[in-house]
């Protein structure tokens, strides 16, 4: 099957004043339609810096990317944009929500971008926060949310504008284990959709029974896992 995403011999060398942080060292993988890939590996392996690659946020300093087998990472900053909007959906590990929109807003803003008209707008972000538990929580601003529930929001989120690919990055790091493994199964879910793929990085040990594959990151390069 033609992998979904791939990536060969990504690298990203962070320029900090006179130091070179060497974040990514030539990773290269691919992702099948359907599959749900786990990053895992230790604080500062560069797993945030990969994902971000990965979903055209971030420039990689070398290599390449390609989405259903066209290069992605030499378009202008002009194409970019779109292609990320249209295919990539981000669970960010410190969720990134709007402040001043409720939760329910929050969600809208995914299908605002992708010009749905309102009503099916308001029906969908309501089906999504439900799904995520949330029924009780969508007038709610993020400052009177919880870690957990703004988590949840971020997620409805990244789903609401039904990417090709989900990228989440610490999807249940502010959740306990019964609202992890309930997000666990719903990117499972997701990914098992046509032409659909996840790819999540996570320290929950729970996250490897969700996953089909696992790529270990030890200074910005895979490595092997331990048993
Ligand atoms: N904007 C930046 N400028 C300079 N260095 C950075 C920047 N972002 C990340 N780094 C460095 O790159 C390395 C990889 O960071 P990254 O955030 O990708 O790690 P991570 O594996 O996601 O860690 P964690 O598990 O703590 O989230 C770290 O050493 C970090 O300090
Ligand atoms: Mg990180």
């Amino acid at each position: 099957m033609k992998p979904l995403l791939e990536a060969r011999a990504l690298t990203k060398h962070y320029e900090q004043g006179r130091i070179s942080v060497a974040a990514v060292e030539g990773i290269s993988f691919s992702l099948r339609p359907g599959e749900v890939a786990l990053i895992i590996g230790p604080s500062g392996s560069g797993k945030s810096t990969l994902l971000s690659m990965l979903g055209c946020i971030l420039r990689p300093t070398s290599g390449a990317i390609l989405l259903a087998g066209r290069e992605i990472s030499a378009l202008s900053d002009r194409d970019l944009p779109r292609i990320r909007r249209r295919c990539f959906g981000f669970v960010f590990q410190s969720f990134h929500l709007f402040p001043f929109l409720t939760a329910r807003e929050n969600v809208e803003t995914a299908l605002r971008l992708r010009k749905v008209p309102a009503a099916s707008r308001r029906r969908r972000s309501i089906d999504l926060l439900e799904d995520c538990g949330l029924e009780e929580r969508m007038e709610f601003y993020p400052a009177s949310l919880s870690g957990g529930e703004k988590q949840r929001v971020a997620i409805a989120r990244a789903l609401a504008g039904d990417p090709f690919i989900l990228l989440a990055d610490e999807p249940t790091a502010s959740l306990d284990s019964a609202n992890g493994e309930l997000i666990f199964k719903m990117l499972r879910s997701f990914a098992k959709a046509k032409g659909k793929a996840v790819v999540m990085a996570s320290h929950d040990p729970k996250a490897r029974g969700f996953a089909d594959s696992v790529y270990n990151l030890v200074d910005g390069r895979i490595a092997a896992l331990d048993a």
